[in-house]
């Protein structure tokens, strides 16, 4: 289905680690509909290897930084205008990590400095890609930002743990600097909360089968699909979603507004004597 929505267009994605990943997946729709890319990771990631796959699927390079390193991201940015010949359009950020998840912490008993950590990678990132590219004025009028988040941020979902305070962040980062860039460059900056999804990184979280169980039969539409969400981003890097700015967007089969469904309710039911 490709309709060249992204004709011309050029983006950075980061966070493509293996096919699962919502970002591989955007890239692969991104390419589809017309764009350039250039695809980014973490050092670590990179030398998993698998990332080579997708470049060579899409014609991309692949450029490493490390989303907390500000020396890293400007390279990126320099290395990425190089390559393309000029300013980018689009943006995904696609980045998260929780220390104290993968070590096992719970959120009552957090290690702070690993939290700091998590804040970083996880939501801090998102500004400091922002400002890489403010700082550089890297960015096309009317490009778009694009970052993943949950409805943890809104809603306490217990085994997200510190992920949550890390999505709060991030969908704050998103309205703060939505504002700046929206006023000198009319840069929109959006996320999109979307629903579980079986990747690397959702499945760090405990109990994630039930977890994607749940929220499918809690959801009219069913659970939102990592293609489906990459066609969302899509939807967002183009001229069609002009004046969506600032915005957290559900993603999620109609979840975050259902109060409880049949299904929820019929698996309580006791079966009638
Ligand atoms: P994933 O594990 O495929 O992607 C996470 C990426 O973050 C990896 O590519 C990893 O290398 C990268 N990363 C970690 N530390 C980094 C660093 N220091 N510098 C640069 N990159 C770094 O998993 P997924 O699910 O595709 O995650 C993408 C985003 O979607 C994350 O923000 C996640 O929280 C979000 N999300 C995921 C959901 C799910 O259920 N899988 C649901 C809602 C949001």
């Amino acid at each position: 289905m490709a309709n060249n929505l992204l004709a011309g267009k050029k983006g950075i994605i980061f966070g493509a680690l293996d096919e699962k990943s919502i970002a591989w997946k955007t890239a692969l729709k991104c390419h589809e509909q017309g764009a350039q890319i250039v695809l980014s990771n973490a050092p670590v990631a990179l030398r998993m290897g698998e990332i080579n796959k997708l470049a060579e699927m899409i014609g991309a390079p692949v450029i490493g930084a490390d989303v907390t390193n500000m020396d890293d991201l400007k390279k990126l940015f320099e290395e990425s205008q190089a390559h393309f010949g000029g300013k980018i359009d689009f943006v995904l950020h696609s980045i998260g990590m929780g220390i104290n998840v993968r070590k096992g912490k719970h959120y009552t008993e957090m290690n702070y400095e690993w939290h700091q950590k998590t804040l970083d990678i996880s939501a801090t990132s998102l500004h400091r890609v922002l400002r890489t590219a403010w700082d550089m004025d890297a960015l096309s009028e009317w490009g778009s930002v694009v970052a993943l988040s949950y409805i943890a941020a809104q809603r306490v979902f217990p085994d997200y743990n510190e992920m949550a305070d890390a999505k709060a962040l991030l969908e704050s980062i998103t309205r703060s600097f939505g504002y700046h860039y929206g006023v000198r460059n009319k840069v929109r900056v959006n996320t999109v909360s979307q629903s579980p999804t079986r990747t690397t990184a959702g499945s760090g979280v405990k109990g994630f089968d039930a977890f994607v169980d749940y929220a499918e039969k809690m959801s009219p539409l069913g659970n939102a699909l990592a293609e489906d969400c990459a066609n969302y981003c899509v939807f967002l890097f183009s001229d069609l979603s002009r004046y969506i700015t600032m915005q957290n967007l559900f993603h999620d089969g109609g979840f975050s507004f259902t109060g409880v469904s049949e299904a929820i309710v019929a698996g309580m039911t006791p079966p009638a004597e």
